[in-house]
């Protein structure tokens, strides 16, 4: 195998790598196991320009179509990743991925959508979307973006009705911690929470109690911890619990949906657990880094090798990451993501002396859907169904882009992946598509291999090469109000009737 198989020249290079470049826009996709959220069948799938035209068995076509061989492998739809940071600007640093670098990874590893976090810009939504429409004009692959909202005034709020309405976003991320730059108050996560609730728009948060993570570096500096062991050690699972917990209980205060994102710990898990026990409409969002990984790297004596395991809230002590998976698997916790973040080590070692400035954050947009597979699928914890619900179909449902996205049918944009359960993968820095100079997964080997990967209808993934062109991406809108605001109105009748005999008497008596 090539050392570099991503040729990172940035122009068409389809040639180099060793993949035709005649690409057809008619292919077929032969005698797979097709899979879908719900179900699998043996069966053909014919593409015509980019969308699924025909999903049955002995589809017969003429020779101006390509023909893959799926015999004894699945084809599935392509990854989507709900939570990523491609060209973010954080800790003084931006994440060493672009969306060139970062999505060609993730095309390499079977995602063939992603999610990204705009930041506004000073506080403002439409200089954020402006930033991150630059940014991502050389895509390629489809991508869609949540907004962060930083700070609340009348302008914010109109700015949300502008990304609602007219710009395709229907999600909005409120982060609990970093204190002194993206984090918000109480105060403001209610007024979001409702604005939210109006536009039928997601709440998302970032929940770790971010006066609390403040307050345990502070110790841990007094206490002489300066290394990467010192970021787990001041942001303990209670602070993430808590965080949990009272965003949920705010979230149903409003009557609104919700979404945890990166959740990390047990802790956090049973918050949202109980919630949805409790009928809640609450989403939770494992990563691929606390599902598989333990915090036992981060007392390395070696900085880089600890610090690249440096992301919050931290990745836990073994225990939390089988207690995710058992999560998932039992439906607590809904899809996965990556949350990928990374930064490489010369950017890591502005951390040296102090654990507070090391940038936050780590890979495995490349990685989730091996990993995913082999740690969930491999094991028994899931079915192959199941992996493609949590894996794809769940994401495209929670942010309404359902069945054009995460769906192995006719009309469905032809988003797929071949996946040989029989091949198997390994993972290192040397040969990841990422443009970072680690990996956290560094060495894992394990089996089913994604084998190719297409990308609205053309061949992108196949015999180890990328077949990539910037640009090619395209935007995906999402619409407000999904499945997950079904009944809200309901229940706000019900709350509003259950109040009306106290406010008739406090009427009479004024
Ligand atoms: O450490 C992390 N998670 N970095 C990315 C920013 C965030 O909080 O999601
Ligand atoms: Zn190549
Ligand atoms: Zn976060
Ligand atoms: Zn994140």
């Amino acid at each position: 195998s090539e050392s570099s198989q991503f040729c990172d020249a940035g122009i068409g290079y389809g040639e180099s790598c060793g993949v035709s470049s005649s690409s057809s826009t008619k292919l077929l996709i032969k005698g797979g196991t097709v899979v879908n959220a719900h179900d699998m069948e043996v069966a053909d799938v014919y593409v015509e320009d980019g969308i699924i035209v025909a999903v049955r068995p002995n589809i017969k076509v003429g020779d101006d179509v390509t023909v893959l061989d799926a015999t004894g492998k699945f084809v599935m739809p392509g990854g989507i990743d709900p939570h990523t940071h491609l060209a973010f600007e954080f800790m003084g640093s931006e994440t060493i991925d672009d969306f060139f670098s970062g999505q060609a990874a993730a095309l390499a590893g079977g995602t063939t959508m992603h999610i990204d976090f705009v930041i506004p810009v000073n506080g403002s939504l439409l200089s954020g979307l402006e930033a991150y429409e630059k940014k991502s004009k050389k895509s390629c692959m489809d991508y869609g973006f949540h907004m962060a909202i930083t700070k609340w005034d009348e302008v914010v709020s109109k700015e949300m009705e502008i990304m609602v309405n007219e710009k395709g976003i229907n999600s909005f991320k409120f982060f609990m911690a970093y204190k002194g730059s993206l984090m918000i108050n109480d105060e403001l996560l209610l007024q979001g929470f409702q604005k939210c609730k109006s536009l039928g728009a997601l709440a998302m948060v970032h929940a770790e109690n971010g006066d609390g993570a403040y307050e345990g570096q502070r110790r841990m500096i007094e206490l002489g911890i300066t290394g990467p062991e010192g970021h787990a050690l001041s942001r303990p699972p209670v602070l993430e619990g808590e965080a949990t917990a009272r965003a949920i209980k705010l979230a149903g205060f409003v009557n609104t949906p919700l979404y945890v994102v990166h959740v990390m710990s047990i802790d956090a898990m049973e918050e949202i657990s109980e919630a949805r026990k409790s009928g809640q409409k609450v989403i939770g969002e494992p990563v691929v880094s606390g599902l598989v990984l333990n915090d036992s790297w981060l007392w390395d004596p070696d900085f880089i090798t600890a610090a690249k395991y440096v992301m919050s809230p931290p990745i836990r002590a073994a225990g939390h990451g089988e207690a995710l998976q058992a999560a998932l698997s039992m439906g607590a916790l809904q899809l996965v993501g990556t949350d990928h973040c990374p930064f490489n080590s010369t950017q890591k070692a502005l951390g040296i002396d102090d654990f507070q400035k090391i940038p936050n954050g780590v890979n495995g947009i490349e990685e989730r859907m091996h990993l995913v597979w082999d740690t969930m699928v491999e094991s028994g914890q899931i079915s192959v169904t199941d992996y493609v619900r949590v894996t794809s179909t769940e994401c495209a449902r929670i942010f309404n882009i359902y069945p054009r996205k995460g769906a192995i049918r006719a009309g469905s944009d032809a988003d797929i992946i071949i996946l040989n359960p029989n091949s198997s993968f390994e993972i290192s820095a040397k040969s990841h598509h990422s443009r970072s100079d680690t990996n956290v997964f560094e060495g894992w080997r394990g089996k089913g291999k994604v084998e190719v990967t297409i990308s609205g209808g053309r061949v992108v993934w196949l015999n180890d090469e990328l077949k990539v062109f910037p640009g090619s991406g395209k935007y995906v809108e999402m619409r407000p109000f999904s499945y997950l605001f079904n009944g809200i109105g309901k229940a706000d009748e019900k709350y509003l009737s259950s109040l009306k005999a106290p406010v008739k008497r406090f009427r009479a008596t004024t």
